[in-house]
């Protein structure tokens, strides 16, 4: 089957700003975006996207598919009736076509300290019941793929806000069984505007993996007003 690709192209070398270049490309009915974007690159090796898994775990190619922020390599492209147009991911500087510069958005991630606070080290493993292990679920599936934080209009506007990311992985950090850096975190979320969140949701929409940015967002407000996990 014939489909026509509308890409947004830009090299900041040598582009003043944005266009459009289409492509049509002889698909196959079960293929990805991204595989229709690895047969267009096979025509046209200038176009840079990023991609590392190819089986949804990695993150790396969330982009913008006709309007909406979606993983390349899960997107089929029989869901899509007429043109499809892809863009990179909103919000992010963008370092070339469909590559963005997600720098803010890691260097958020590092802020939250995502790993364990502990006061000694352990000589064996830490044990967890299945029940404490129960109340990470929705938060660790979490690929760090930027198009919940994409899609935050709050994100774009205010520099000192972490994200619905960030406070995902705050999230899941805090209700970690394990960690014992609640008072450390709790500062840290004060200071990230987390107050800033207008409950859009446009996150909750975006997430690839069903997750819940704006519940993990709302749980820490709880934690920050009225203290407890
Ligand atoms: S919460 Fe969802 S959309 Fe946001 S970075 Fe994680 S996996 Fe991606
Ligand atoms: S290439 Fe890894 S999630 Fe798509």
């Amino acid at each position: 089957m014939k489909k026509r690709f509308i890409i947004e192209r830009f090299n900041p070398k040598k582009d003043k700003k944005p266009y459009w270049q289409t492509y049509e490309v002889e698909c196959e009915k079960d293929w990805t975006v991204l595989d229709a974007l690895e047969a267009i690159r096979a025509q046209d090796p200038t176009l840079a996207y990023r991609r590392i898994c190819r089986h949804g775990i990695c993150g790396a190619c969330a982009m913008n598919i006709n309007g909406s922020n979606h993983l390349a390599c899960e997107t089929r492209i029989v869901n899509f009736k007429n043109d499809i147009k892809i863009r990179p991911l909103p919000g992010f500087p963008i370092i070339r076509d469909l590559v963005v510069d997600l720098e803010r958005f890691l260097k958020n991630y590092t802020y939250i300290k995502p790993y364990l606070i502990t006061s000694s080290f352990p000589q064996r493993e830490y044990f967890q019941s299945p029940k404490e292990r129960q109340l990470l679920d929705g938060l660790y599936e979490c690929i760090l793929c930027g198009s919940c934080t994409s899609a935050c209009a709050t994100f774009w506007a205010n520099k000192e806000f972490l994200g619905p990311a960030g406070f995902l992985q705050a999230c899941r950090f805090i209700l970690d069984s394990r960690d014992e850096g609640l008072s450390l975190r709790k500062d840290m979320i004060k200071k990230s505007s987390i107050w800033q969140c207008h409950g859009i949701l446009n996150c909750v929409e975006a997430c690839p993996k069903g997750l819940n940015p704006f519940k993990a967002i709302a749980h820490l407000r709880k934690i920050v007003l009225f203290g407890g996990k």
